[in-house]
Order: C-alpha cells, then sequence, then structure tokens
C-alpha cells in the first residue's frame, strides 16, 4: 500500500531543482580552496550558492556559514556565542518548547560550562510570554544569550520574533533564532527582524536546515551578523572566516541554494527578478491544513487542536491534535498501519511514549500530552493525503482509546533537558538549573 505521507516537518521531499543541482555539482572537480582554476570553478559554484542561500534569508554571502544541518547551526550558534559571551554573563535565555537541538546543547552548557539556563514560558498557544522575557532581561548585564525558535515544529506556533528581536536589542543581548521550521513556510528578512540593534546585541544568529524545505538531508547554514563574535567548534583550515573549518561540500551547498531560489525567487543575471514559490505553497498548505484541522476535530469530537488556533499564526503546514485518554504512539502505529504516515511530533524513550514536553509547558495535562498527534503538510500534499487521513483516523482513534495508556508512571513529566536520552551518562542533569519565569 502506498504510503500517504504527512510527516514534512521530519522532512520533506527533494524538490527536482535541488536533487538536479546536487547531481550535477558532484562532478565538478576542485577543492573551493584551491587556487588554480578548478578550484577557483569550485568556488565560484560555491560562492553562488551562499549568495542564494543569504538572499533567501534576507542578507548578504558574507553571513552565511554553511554547517552539516540544523543541529549543527545550532550548536555553533549556542555554544559559540557562549564562549565569545560578554565577561559576567553567565545566563542562557531559553523560551519554553525548544527542539531537543537546543535543549540539549543548553543542558551541555549548564553541566560542563557553568551556564545558569532559565526557561522563559509559553502561553497555552505556546507562544512567548513577553512580561516574563522582560523579567528575565531585567538584570541584562548577567544574560549571555536568549534562543528561540521562529515558529515551533511541534505545534507549528509562530513567534512574534520581532518583539523579541527589540527586546534583546534594548537590553544588550544577542539573539539566536532557530529557524528550522519556518524557513520555506514563512518569509525571513533577518535584517529587518534585526532593525538597528547595536553591534552584538540583537538579532545576531539564526538556524535553518536544507532539508526541511525541499534540499537535501546533512546541511544547514547558520546566518551570522557581521557585528558578532563566535568561538569555533570545529578547528582546521580556516574556511568560512575560521568560524567553521573543513572541505565545504560544494554539491550540498549547491542543492541547498537551488532549493533556496525556487522557494524564494531570485534574480538573475540580467537583473530580472523571479518570483519564488512561498506564497503560492503557502495558499496551498494553508488551505489543506484548515480542511484537516477541521475535519480533524469533526471526526473524533474529543480531540483538541493544540497550537493557535489563528491561522496566521501557525506554520502553514501544520496540524497538532491531542486526543485525551490514549498514547499518540498507538495512534501513530495505527495510522502507519492504515498506509498513513504522521508524527508525535515529541521524542521516544527507547520505545516509551514519552509526553510532548512543548505541550507540557503550553499549560497542557499529561494526558493531553501524551496523546498528541503531529500531521505536517508540504508543498506535494493533496487533497486525497488529507480524505486519506480523515478517513482512517476514527478507526485508528477508537482502537487507541480501546488500548488505552500505558500504565508507566516512572516517565519524566516536563523534560527541560535531554540528558539520559540515549541511556547514558546523565550526571549532568543534576547541576542544569532551570527557573522559569512567572511559570
Ligand atoms: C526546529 C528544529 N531545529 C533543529 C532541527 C535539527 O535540524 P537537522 O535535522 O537539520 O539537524 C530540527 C529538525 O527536526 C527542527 O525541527
Amino acid at each position: 500500500m502506498a504510503q500517504v505521507y504527512l510527516d514534512h516537518a521530519a522532512t520533506t521531499h527533494l524538490r527536482p531543482d535541488s536533487r538536479a543541482a546536487l547531481i550535477a555539482a558532484l562532478d565538478v572537480l576542485g577543492n573551493p580552496a584551491s587556487i588554480h582554476t578548478d578550484g577557483q570553478r569550485a568556488r565560484q559554484l560555491l560562492e553562488d550558492s551562499r549568495e542564494q542561500v543569504a538572499a533567501a534569508v534576507g542578507a548578504s554571502g558574507i553571513e552565511i556559514i554553511f554547517t552539516g544541518g540544523g543541529t549543527e547551526s545550532v550548536n555553533l550558534a549556542l555554544k559559540g556565542l557562549w564562549w565569545r559571551r560578554r565577561p559576567g554573563t553567565q545566563r542562557v535565555l531559553m523560551v519554553a518548547g525548544e527542539h531537543h537541538a537546543t535543549l540539549d546543547t543548553v543542558a551541555w552548557l549548564a553541566a560542563h560550562e557553568g551556564a545558569t539556563v532559565e526557561v522563559v514560558p509559553v502561553d497555552a498557544v505556546g507562544r512567548v510570554r513577553l512580561e516574563a522575557l522582560d523579567a528575565a532581561l531585567a538584570d541584562a548585564g548577567s544574560v549571555a544569550l536568549v534562543t528561540m525558535l521562529w515558529a515551533s515544529n511541534e505545534v507549528g506556533t509562530v513567534q512574534p520574533v520581532r518583539d523579541v528581536a527589540a527586546r534583546a536589542a534594548r537590553a544588550g543581548v544577542p539573539l539566536h533564532l532557530d529557524a528550522v521550521a519556518a524557513f520555506g513556510q514563512l518569509p525571513i528578512d533577518v535584517h529587518a527582524v534585526r532593525g538597528d540593534a547595536g553591534p552584538g546585541a540583537g538579532l545576531v544568529a539564526m538556524s535553518v536546515s536544507a532539508h526541511k524545505m525541499g534540499g537535501p538531508v546533512g546541511v544547514g547554514a547558520l546566518w551570522l551578523d557581521r557585528s558578532a563574535a563566535l568561538e569555533p567548534l570545529l578547528h582546521g583550515g580556516g574556511q568560512q572566516r575560521g568560524v567553521r573549518s573543513g572541505t565545504q561540500d560544494i554539491a550540498a551547498a549547491a542543492a541547498f541554494a537551488a532549493a533556496a531560489r525556487v522557494v524564494t525567487g531570485s534574480v538573475t543575471g540580467a537583473g530580472r527578478a523571479v518570483a519564488g514559490t512561498l506564497a503560492a505553497d503557502a495558499v496551498h498548505m494553508s488551505r489543506l491544513r484548515d480542511r484537516l484541522i477541521a475535519g480533524g476535530l469533526a471526526a473524533v469530537p474529543s480531540a483538541v487542536l493544540s497550537g493557535d488556533p489563528d491561522p496566521a499564526g501557525r506554520l502553514p503546514g501544520n496540524a497538532h491534535f491531542s486526543f485525551p485518554g490514549c498514547e499518540g504512539d498507538s495512534l501513530l502505529f495505527l495510522l502507519d498501519a492504515a498506509g498513513i504516515a504522521v508524527s508525535t511530533g515529541s521524542a521516544c524513550q527507547a520505545g516509551v511514549p514519552e509526553p510532548s514536553h512543548v505541550l507540557r509547558a503550553m499549560g497542557r495535562s499529561e494526558n493531553d500530552a501524551r496523546g498528541a498527534l503531529r500531521v505536517t503538510l508540504g508543498t506535494s500534499s493533496t487533497d486525497g493525503d488529507v480524505d486519506a487521513f480523515l478517513a482512517a483516523l476514527p478507526a485508528a482513534h477508537a482502537s487507541a482509546m480501546v488500548a488505552g495508556m500505558t500504565a508507566d508512571t516512572s516517565r519524566r513529566t516536563v523534560p527541560t533537558t535531554g540528558f539520559g536520552r540515549d541511556g547514558g551518562d546523565d550526571g549532568g542533569a543534576r547541576s542544569f538549573d532551570v527557573r522559569a519565569f512567572g511559570a
């Protein structure tokens, strides 16, 4: 049975232009660091790709550092900014409901570098509480950095990035945004968000990943404002301004750039602007999303929509439900057996269903947090996909309700760190200091 794929937030299909660029660039011989003609040809392709990715987020090429994906980009931003922080600063402000790339990185900074991580709470739809951020920034002199998602990969809530960036700018504190879920679904202009923030303050860094928007897995980027100082994680040949050493993967960069070009548009050599597909994709996905949400709530009256009910406040491709009284994982398996691929959106710990820390941060009960189902659309999604999901949902839900909840009461309730997920040494968690402002 052909699978109906409704898990585009996990990864989405490779766009044909991206595949073509990838394959073509694999045959380009030459290390972009070499000074001979072949090397310079490779370098030209790399730098054109960098310019294209930069243009897609409103930046210039010099500000783009290619990485091996979103996780590396987030690690580079958070650890790099931390290691270059202003003297006397030790507080890391993290908005609740982050992806594990951030959660586990700040937990590591707490365990190994003495960071004091403070969780800024979100409201019932998952949006940052600005008054709590203001309270946390009252003593801005002790804040090393602030980090937040541009939009939630799990419940799809879009954050007020301009408001947060303005606050960080006023406080003189650097802000990192994880835009992995947002890039490709929302227009992004880093300099418009950054505004006239002073050097090293306000929005200075942002992470994106190619495979969430039609590029290949294993390549991402960090946008780093020219005014920001960052300590590298990798040392070596000094590539990419010395921030990320290592021979650069021109095929991955070219493929990422091609996906970005299709989505956000480009300007031809002759100066002619070519529109991207972003706006039309958003209209298409939003329409399917709204059908899916309305249909899902009608099919299972006890279902609860998570995230912002206002379509303007959530990602075009995101629908997220809680089904109280059953495990999201049971639903996932039952839907999978019916040929529908969806996600619970949260981590599964060695086969044990884990309540979503994102929903818990939004004040939802453990019951709701365990019955979560994330259904995400992509540009290739169709009305037929939505119909198939809505047709399969009632029976899957009825079976999952019969299966009920697993009786494991030993699970953690609000995991604020990723420690212990791999069953390894979790000793660091004890020194992880999380204070929730106004929670
Ligand atoms: C919000 C967010 N940040 C970071 C990542 C990690 O990106 P990557 O898979 O490219 O390492 C993901 C991937 O799911 C994500 O959704």
